[in-house]
């Protein structure tokens, strides 16, 4: 039985037949309605989600499966002390299988080792959020045509943002990707990240301001400032408006430079930018489904060719 816990759970290889597939969804639909015919995907949601959580069970629906779940801790019987270890053993006995998100790093692992179903991590506190990395993936492949040689800016909370993450890992297996890493001090990637990076002789540079680096980058993936993360709002104020993406900004990149976003956006990209054809993170949303779809279909082991 597969999960997917992080990007790197799948070579290469598997992503490209990932994205492949993800593409044909995205043409003909129609022959994928019903690939998951009686069967369920429970969505565990103990953190706030609305893209994640609604895609997954859209998804679903779209294969002709159905969705269960729930959308807080609150309403769970977390609220009551139970173990994500014992939740997911109850819930392998209802669907085939699973998406969870946590506060805390590891949550999704751990789900995974007490599970009769495959897990899918839809984000685990600060650490991980490979199916996000998955549909930017995507977009960027569709955007650009490929996933290897290019600059790529990831401006924000680089310490909090899980999806910063997981795409770092994933992007990092690919040849000629030179990262520019643009946050306040405080908000620098984590030391494991660029570890990882030194050790695979990949290229990187942190920065703090954005106005110097803009011009240089070929994609920009923007991300919020993680208020949830921080241990004081103090900080958290501070830091909010630390970088605001204007049509000045976008004036000085390149033409073809795309602008990512996993969303939600609080003020990190001014509502000016939506209409710039380079603003690609509506786009990522639709994305996002068909890359679920194919995600789906991959775990629970179809096969996709008699369809
Ligand atoms: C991201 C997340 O949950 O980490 N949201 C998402 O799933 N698209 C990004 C964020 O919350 O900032």
């Amino acid at each position: 039985m597969r999960h997917l816990l992080s990007p790197l759970d799948f070579s290469v290889q598997e992503l490209e037949d990932l994205f492949d597939l993800a593409a044909d969804i995205e043409k003909n639909p129609g022959k994928y309605a019903h690939a998951c015919d009686g069967l369920k995907i429970a969505t565990l949601f103990y953190e706030p989600s609305t893209r994640t959580r609604l895609s997954f069970e859209a998804a679903m629906m779209n294969l002709g499966g159905k969705a269960l779940g729930f959308a807080s801790a609150d309403s769970s019987s977390a609220a009551k002390g139970e173990s994500v270890a014992d939740t997911i053993r109850v819930i392998s006995c209802f669907a085939d299988i699973a998406a969870i998100r946590h506060s805390k790093e590891g949550a999704a692992l751990v789900a995974s080792r007490f599970s009769s179903i495959p897990v899918i991590n839809a984000g685990d506190g600060g650490h991980e959020h490979p199916t996000q990395t998955l549909l930017d993936m995507m977009t960027i492949r569709t955007l650009k045509g490929r996933l290897d040689h290019f600059t790529i800016g990831i401006c924000g909370d680089l310490k909090f943002g899980r999806t910063v993450h997981s795409l770092v890992n994933a992007m990092s297996r690919y040849e000629g990707v030179h990262f520019v890493f643009i946050s306040p001090p405080e908000l620098r990637v984590p030391d494991y990240i660029t570890e990882m990076l030194d050790e695979k002789g990949l290229s990187y540079e942190e920065k703090i301001s954005l106005d110097e680096a803009i011009s240089g980058l070929d994609l920009l993936y923007m991300t919020r400032v993680q208020r949830e993360r921080f241990f004081n709002e103090e900080d958290y104020v501070r830091l909010k408006n630390f970088y605001v993406l204007t049509p000045k900004l976008m004036s000085m990149a390149k033409e073809d430079m795309y602008v990512l976003h996993p969303l939600p956006r609080v003020n990190e990209i001014s509502v000016e930018i939506d209409k710039d054809p380079r603003a690609a993170y509506f786009r990522q949303v639709q994305y996002g489904v068909y890359v679920r779809m194919a995600l789906i279909l991959t775990l629970l082991g179809i096969d996709v060719d008699s369809l």
